[in-house]
């Protein structure tokens, strides 16, 4: 019986859709991970459907038992855009899971950040997954939340790579980019204040190294116990679900949210795989040295025109404002790539026996 690690304890706020999807999976395959809450926000899909979503994917990982609590529904501005080509209408492909039992928690996103960050001062990391709306209404209703957490990790932005949503912007500070900047002001530094890290930034320059593909499908497959002719038939193009896969509840639902997110990539990226850029942020959270960073004033813009909601980074320090943020400007992705697959992998293969 080898020794429990020590627990890092975390918040996930997400906007489930498939890779957020992947991330709550690689969460609760994470023996390290003390799951505290999963807050919700509207992004990929409106944020109730992220809220049965994301109720829906724990139950599928066995962990039925974590709070799962409604966030804001509409940008802090501009009126919500979602993008079901992406994800699909539901949100999670061509998956199809049945309705989750726990109800959902009568307090609200926000607050619950607030409450669970001034019960355990210094010990929380947060990490969302989605536009960061959630976040920059705690902040207004608690200024000294960059304080009270450990440490705050994001998936968004595009520092030095180009946008997947305009030429300049990523889409989740594209979906509220108002919030964006609120949240990107109150980690500047107080030279008064007392010491906090910066942000961790993971955005498309290093998520888009984190390349899913149908041969990782089969290796995971593998890992949870298929037989070889069905980890075949998982790393195929177009993948196909066969025996113990199609039997095992987790390798099902990755299975069927991912050939969706494989056929938009195909579309639009001109590859068979997909960029899972959310359980990469989660992976980082939990290890550092899975990513190179640099401190650098990242400030985003919410004007009108082609540069809307960029994430504007002064890496020459020409504005002469103190860095706020930590962009992982490179990082080990192929490392990243097989601790998903032995962590997830080992997760389906413990849920094997259990029928869904
Ligand atoms: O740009 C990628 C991000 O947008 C990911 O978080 C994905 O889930 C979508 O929300
Ligand atoms: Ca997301």
């Amino acid at each position: 019986m080898g020794t429990m690690p020590e627990q890092i304890p975390l918040i996930l706020d997400v906007d489930t859709g498939i890779d957020d999807a992947l991330a709550l999976l690689y969460a609760c395959a994470s023996p390290e991970v003390d799951l505290l809450a999963v807050t919700c926000v509207a992004g990929n899909v409106d944020a109730r459907r992220v809220a049965w979503n994301t109720r829906a994917v724990l139950e599928v990982a066995g962990r039925g038992d974590v709070p799962v609590v409604l966030g804001r529904e509409q940008p802090l501005v501009k009126p919500l855009v979602t993008t079901p080509e992406t994800h699909g209408p539901t949100g999670l492909g061509y998956a199809s899971l049945p309705e989750p039992s726990r109800a959902l928690e009568h307090s609200e996103a926000a607050d619950r950040i607030v409450e669970l960050a001034r019960t355990r001062p210094g010990e929380i990391t947060l990490v969302t997954l989605g536009p960061l709306t959630n976040l920059a209404v705690a902040l207004e209703r608690e200024p000294a939340l960059p304080s009270l957490l450990k440490g705050f990790v994001l998936m968004g932005g595009a520092y030095k790579a180009p946008g997947n949503t305009t030429p300049t912007s990523e889409w989740n500070l594209h979906v509220d980019p108002d919030a964006a900047r609120a949240v990107f002001a109150a980690w500047r530094p107080d030279l008064d204040g007392p010491p906090m890290d910066l942000p961790l930034a993971m955005g498309l320059d290093v998520t888009e190294h984190a390349i899913l593909r149908p041969g990782h499908l089969g290796a995971l497959a593998r890992r949870a116990g298929a037989s070889l002719a069905d980890a075949g038939a998982m790393a195929s193009e177009p993948l196909r679900l066969a025996g113990s896969v199609a039997a095992n509840p987790v390798l099902r639902f990755i299975g069927d949210a991912l050939r969706f997110y494989f056929e938009f990539h195909e579309q639009y990226d001109g590859f068979y795989g997909a960029f899972i850029h959310d359980p990469f942020a989660v992976a980082a959270a939990l290890d550092r040295s899975l990513v190179f960073t640099q401190p650098v004033f990242v400030d985003v813009e919410t004007g009108p025109g082609l540069a809307h909601a960029m994430t504007v980074a002064d890496w020459r320090g020409t504005t002469g404002q103190p860095s706020n943020l930590d962009v992982a400007v490179a990082a080990n992705a192929d490392a990243f790539m097989e601790r998903f697959i032995d962590r997830v992998g080992g997760l389906a293969e413990a849920r094997s026996g259990v029928a869904r």
